[in-house]
């Protein structure tokens, strides 16, 4: 079987057990291929936890999930220093975040110094225990969800940590037909639950990586690319209404980012080159959590969705 048809059977797969969320499927095999960790924000019950569970299933590497919660510590993520009296020595016992594929649910259920554990690991992919380094495996995909509706025991993420995020997935309510779906799969699945075999492995991931590595990106399209992402930061060329509208802008992590998964999106439809509508089509999910609109735009009811919809208006294709 060729890589792009186990990509694509990983793919069907997730829209069976998802349904209704086409592009919250794409967006978890872009973050999966082009080596980055993801964010999926929510309401409560839109199949956040479903959606990753099932996705670490499908793929045949470690797994484990952590429930983030307020008493949780950073040594609960990373792991900890275990004394031996007999030996007299220390050793490392790893924590969760060991593991290929983790699940790291409700992330803003737990305070800012576990979070920063984590989010290390993620940036630096190892862990600093006693003094020692440990190196996190080679395949390190790290699936965070969060619940947006801010609640009483919840932490907000700080932007800097948000931006360790190759992209952020928001999902919103499901339609009439998409809602009777779900509802005809949970009867189902309560006659038969689901039962889910590993479809990608370790290698096909690492491969198809190399292969995403090479693809072409012409210098138009590459123009266009940092053209949208520098424009967060100075619109003046386009607008001097919107500079006022943006108090931080995008950060070149989030011009790499865009790269990637520009790169990934169009290997995942098939093509050995990208196009514009790549671009556009992760520009949301790269760059609004990275940008942080001003106070007043905010006031406005304007949040970072709707300025890169403007910047997406104004920055012109190449
Ligand atoms: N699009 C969908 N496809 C299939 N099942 C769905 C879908 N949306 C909701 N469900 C159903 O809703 C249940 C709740 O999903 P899940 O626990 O993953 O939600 P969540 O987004 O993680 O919620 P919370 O924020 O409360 O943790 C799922 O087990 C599933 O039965
Ligand atoms: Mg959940």
């Amino acid at each position: 079987m060729t890589q792009q048809a186990v990509f694509s059977e990983l793919q069907a797969a997730l829209m069976q057990a998802v349904v209704g969320q086409p592009e919250l499927v794409e967006r978890m095999l872009v973050a999966l291929l082009a080596d980055g960790h993801m964010l999926v924000q929510g309401a409560p019950g839109l199949a956040k936890t479903r959606a990753v569970k099932t996705m670490a299933a499908l793929i045949d590497a470690s797994f484990q999930r952590i429930q983030f919660t307020p008493d949780l510590l950073p040594a609960d993520i990373t792991g900890s220093e275990i004394f031996h009296a007999e030996s007299s020595q220390f050793e490392f016992l790893p924590g969760p975040v060991f593991n290929s594929v983790v699940l790291a649910d409700e992330i803003n259920r737990a305070p800012a110094k576990v979070q920063a554990a984590l989010l290390e690991g993620m940036a630096e992919r190892q862990v600093t225990a006693g003094g020692k380094t440990h190196a996190l495996p080679e395949l390190f995909f790290v699936m965070a969800t969060r619940n947006p509706i801010e609640q009483e025991g919840t932490y907000l993420l700080p932007e800097a940590q948000l931006d360790r995020f190759l992209l952020q997935t928001n999902i919103d309510y499901p339609d009439l037909a998409v809602e009777r779906e779900i509802l005809e799969l949970g009867r189902r699945e309560e006659r038969q639950p689901l039962t889910l075999a590993p479809i990608v492995s370790v290698a096909d991931i690492m491969s198809t990586r190399s292969q995403i590595a090479d693809q072409y990106m012409s210098e138009a399209v590459q123009n266009y690319l940092l053209a949208l992402v520098v424009a967060t930061r100075d619109t003046a060329p386009y607008s001097s209404k919107l500079s006022r509208d943006i108090e931080h802008g995008a950060s070149p992590r989030a011009t790499m980012a865009l790269d990637r998964c520009s790169r990934a999106r169009a290997w995942l439809h098939g093509r050995d080159y990208v196009t514009p509508d790549d671009v556009q089509a992760l520009a949301h999910d790269c760059l609004c959590h990275r940008i942080v609109p001003a106070m007043a735009a905010r006031a406005r009811g304007i949040d970072s969705n709707a300025i890169v919809d403007e910047l997406l208006n104004l920055v012109p294709v190449t």
